[in-house]
């Protein structure tokens, strides 16, 4: 399996006067090249601060330590700041949660293309800018010429999704970051965005990477299956199988919470407990206190994600027989 991203022992860190919330712990993971995968879990879990390393741009007090943040051979890590002003929006592009509302309101959507160009690439000729804006609205199912004209206040939230993500296409990533991309948009609006991603993904080969705190959203277009739970990934797979068979004993509760999958609504089964806190986290595996599986082991040693032969091994106890063999001899 071709890779284009990987993480290795990626760790972010917010210090703040209540203590250090530790985000993202020793992530190390490679994402299919060409592919899309989606990382899933609660709110909190650290899905945004993840990907945005690839970026190397967290919010502040965000600190970022990592062995190597690599995305198509490069580490991100040991970018200057000039490579890496380069580097963002024309090797990996990232659309924020919510981010129809960073659209300038009081300039069009066709100067806000012109500006994020030439931020980026000394191009001067606006009419070599506009073309390639109308190619990207016209692949994203926009009319062109109206929007180029408009103001965001006059297009749908549906719309200005579509413009954006027209905007992270503007310099031919090789990696696209969508972030929550149809979280608060009706359920038809959501399946026309997803069949766009889809073609980006199927037309240009370009990696996509979607957060969602939803799994079932996400199911319909995701090739890969990330589920991050207190800012680790415990299980990765082809989506496909993981539906199939979830191993992790929170990506089993996270399948049975959602509606749209269980046809027996009255087998719809919350996951038990709140989400951990970070500033405090449990013992040992950090989802034992919700686990009906937990042993004690589970209580004092934390299960890491494995690599293997043919893909990960979760990170749960359940699974690890080698560790769970010599915790129990002790
Ligand atoms: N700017 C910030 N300042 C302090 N803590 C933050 C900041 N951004 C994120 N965090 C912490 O990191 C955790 C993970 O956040 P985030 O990556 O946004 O999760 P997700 O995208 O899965 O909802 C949050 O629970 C929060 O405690
Ligand atoms: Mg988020």
């Amino acid at each position: 399996m071709e890779t284009i991203i990987e993480f290795e022992n990626v760790n972010v860190s917010f210090s703040m006067r209540e203590g250090t919330v530790k985000a993202v712990r020793d992530v190390s993971l490679s994402i299919p090249k060409g592919k899309v995968t989606a990382l899933v879990g609660e709110s909190g879990s650290g899905k945004s601060t993840l990907a945005s390393t690839l970026l190397r741009m967290v919010s502040a007090p965000g600190k970022i330590s990592a062995k190597s943040i690599q995305v198509d051979g490069q580490d991100v890590m040991a970018m200057s700041e000039k490579k890496l002003r380069h580097y963002r929006w024309s090797e990996v592009s990232m659309v924020f949660q919510a981010a129809q509302n960073s659209l300038n309101p009081v300039v069009t959507i066709g100067e806000q293309f012109i500006e994020t160009y030439q931020a980026h690439r000394k191009e001067s000729d606006k009419k070599v800018i506009e073309k390639r804006a109308i190619e990207l609205l016209e692949y994203v199912k926009l009319e062109p010429k109206r929007v180029l004209r408009s103001y965001p206040h006059e297009l749908s939230g549906g719309m200005k999704q579509r413009v954006m993500i027209a905007f992270s296409l503007l310099l031919e990533p090789k990696v696209v970051i969508l972030d929550e991309p149809t979280t608060a948009l009706d359920v038809i609006t959501q399946d026309s965005i997803f069949s766009i991603l889809q073609k980006i993904n199927d037309e240009f080969g370009i990696t996509l990477l979607l957060l969602s705190h939803d799994i079932a959203v996400v199911a319909k277009v995701a090739d890969y299956l990330g589920v991050m739970y207190a800012g680790k990934i415990v299980e990765f797979d082809e989506i496909y199988t993981i539906f199939e068979q979830p191993k992790h004993p929170y990506t089993q509760g996270l399948l049975r919470a959602v509606p749209s999958l269980i046809h027996d609504l009255g087998k719809i089964k919350p996951i038990p407990g709140a989400s951990p806190n970070l500033l405090d986290l449990p013992s040992g595996c950090p989802f034992h206190p919700r686990c009906e599986y937990a042993m004690s082991h589970c209580k004092t040693i934390e299960p890491e994600l494995k690599r293997s032969k043919d893909g990960y091994i979760p990170a749960c106890h359940l699974f690890d027989h080698e560790r769970k063999e010599a915790a129990l001899t002790k």
